[in-house]
């Protein structure tokens, strides 16, 4: 096991030689890349107020599990915290001696923290959410944190990034389908821009994975199977309302997700197969038995949850959050 370890230290510290041209390809230099006012009314100019009711007009087009599945994704993005100290506590990352790995994190991070940050914004303006219960949502899924079974294992949290950066991709992608279909512009390039910065993420991470597995094919196959076995668990896991229990809010978000199409089952099997297509994984050869296992595992996994999905039905009943009413008044 010592041995193990010491290999995959090696392999990150290998790949870490690479990171600044990373950062070049798939990141966008502070001072080029949008920020969230650029998509907001200028609170500067003479005619902000009217540029505020278009908002509140605007946004009275869209329906309830619309404004739910929106909160829960800024909710979500506005967890940011949690996600940056996991990534930091991962084996090969050295914030103090600042080396090139912690350098990747916080310039991602920089890069995300505008999500929850224009979102949040809009959610406000837009008049239609009761912000003080989403704020208390917000406060509590940051404290609560998450356990998304990757330890401090740089392998599996690469995979579970290159999963969770597409699914943000495509739940992103489709509330800008959605927003643009009622003629809501502003949400529809903000969402769309997230989108946008979601894949460029998404295509780091699928990148790293595939140069570990031409470094350490059977261990970063294990990794992918594990997590795999284990499920990609969402990062809003342990949602909440005001007065509920940790984890208790996020099936019914989830729900009004799948019911808006927003993210589904079939999303997340799609992800997968995208991912095993990428990382080629039935070609991937010189893999101990164990891995070779959990290549035939993952390559069967597709079909086996597709077949578990088709069985799986969707309540159909819209429910009521605290976010959405006035007043917390339910
Ligand atoms: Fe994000
Ligand atoms: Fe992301």
């Amino acid at each position: 096991m010592a041995l193990l370890k010491n290999i995959r230290l090696e392999v990150m510290q290998t790949v870490e030689k690479e990171v600044d041209n990373y950062i070049d390809k798939y990141l966008i230099p502070v001072e080029q890349i949008w920020q969230p006012t650029d998509l907001l009314p200028d609170f500067q100019s003479e005619n902000y107020i009217e540029e505020v009711q278009q908002i509140r007009e605007e946004a009275k087009e869209l329906g309830y599990d619309f404004w739910v599945v929106l909160v829960g994704d800024m909710v979500t993005e506005e967890a940011l915290p949690t996600y940056e100290s996991w990534l930091m506590d991962m084996e090969g990352v050295d914030q103090h001696g600042r080396n090139g790995w912690s350098k990747w994190i916080r310039h991602w991070t920089g890069e995300e923290n505008r999500h929850g940050d224009v979102l949040n914004k809009y959610l406000y303006l837009s008049g239609r959410v009761n912000m003080r219960e989403v704020e208390i949502t917000t406060h509590h899924l940051t404290n609560d944190g998450f356990e998304v079974g990757t330890g401090r294992d740089p392998y599996r949290n690469f995979v579970y990034t290159s999963f969770q950066e597409l699914a943000t991709n495509i739940s992103h992608k489709r509330v800008a389908q959605i927003a643009k279909k009622k003629k809501n512009r502003m949400l529809y390039k903000m969402c769309n821009i997230i989108a946008g910065d979601e894949m460029r993420h998404h295509l780091a991470y699928r990148e790293f994975v595939k140069i570990i597995l031409e470094y350490d094919p059977s261990e970063m196959m294990l990794a992918f199977a594990d997590m795999m076995k284990k499920r990609i668990i969402m990062p809003a896991q342990n949602l909440r309302q005001s007065g509920g229990k940790m984890a208790s809010a996020f099936d019914d978000f989830s729900n009004a997700a799948q019911r808006l199409g927003v993210y589904t089952t079939f999303d997340y099997i799609n992800i997968l197969e995208r991912l095993i297509d990428y990382w080629e994984i039935p070609k991937i050869e010189k893999l101990t038995d164990e891995a070779e296992r959990a290549r035939d595992f993952l390559v069967r996994l597709p079909d086996r949850l597709k077949r578990i999905a088709e069985r799986v039905t969707i309540p159909q009943d819209t429910h009521r959050f605290k976010w959405i009413e006035p007043n917390g008044m339910l």
